[in-house]
């Protein structure tokens, strides 16, 4: 499967999403990768669904919601009438609710996906992956941009392509978000990853198509 990049727009200028989305297009990524956060679920506050909503209006990338709330169940349908492609929310946020919250964004015809934390080990999460399209491994604390890749969560990745291959999703999309550079991207897909988020790597480059075509290996 080809690498795919998914460019944080956490790390882009708030001010003009719409032209950084469009110079991460021109670079040719496929997917953009939006963080909602609430201040709950992590010590952050970021955008919500009338920003992806506007956002749909002037991408036709792939939108890559990842929701970091507290309670993505009674807000999934909002990002789901948004217009997000794929939404992804914490295993860590309603454990209990996490196949009805993954029915509901399938049934809406969307992909879904399904994150843990650094803490968080890779087993609790394998007996949704029949009914996953992506498993997102966070290799920082989700919250903020900027912080240092945790080397000690890689091994989660070979553990999820094992469990999927175990259950025959050999279309898994094994995606890694937090501390992505040119040299940690390489370590995550030599384990299997195959979706990369980057925020600051990307929109901190004076060259993007530079930073966005050095993630692929
Ligand atoms: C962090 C977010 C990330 C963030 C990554 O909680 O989920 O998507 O934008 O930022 P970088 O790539 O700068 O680590
Ligand atoms: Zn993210």
């Amino acid at each position: 499967m080809e690498t795919i990049i998914s460019p944080s727009i956490l790390s882009a200028d708030f001010a003009n999403l719409e032209r950084d989305i469009k110079l991460v297009a021109q670079a040719g990524a496929k997917w953009v990768h939006i963080d909602v956060m609430d201040g709950h679920f992590v010590p952050n506050i970021t955008i919500g669904a009338p920003v992806v909503s506007s956002l749909r209006k002037v991408t036709d990338l792939i939108l890559d919601v990842h929701l970091m709330i507290s309670d993505p169940k009674k807000y999934v349908k909002d990002f789901i009438d948004a217009g997000s492609d794929i939404i992804t929310f914490h295993y860590e946020a309603q454990s209990e609710l996490t196949l009805d919250i993954i029915n509901e964004i399938k049934s809406a015809g969307k992909l879904a996906g399904l994150s843990i934390k650094p803490k968080t080990p890779a087993n609790v999460i394998e007996k949704f992956i029949p009914y996953l399209d992506m498993v997102l491994i966070m290799t920082v604390e989700p919250g903020f941009g900027g912080q240092k890749f945790m080397h000690d969560c890689v091994s989660k990745i070979s553990d999820i392509k094992e469990y999927a291959r175990l259950c025959g999703k050999d279309d898994l999309y094994i995606q890694v978000d937090g501390g992505i550079n040119d040299v940690t991207a390489k370590v995550c897909t030599r384990m299997g990853a195959n979706s990369l988020v980057a925020g600051s790597y990307i929109f901190g480059s004076s060259d993007i198509t530079q930073a966005v075509c050095s993630l692929i290996e």
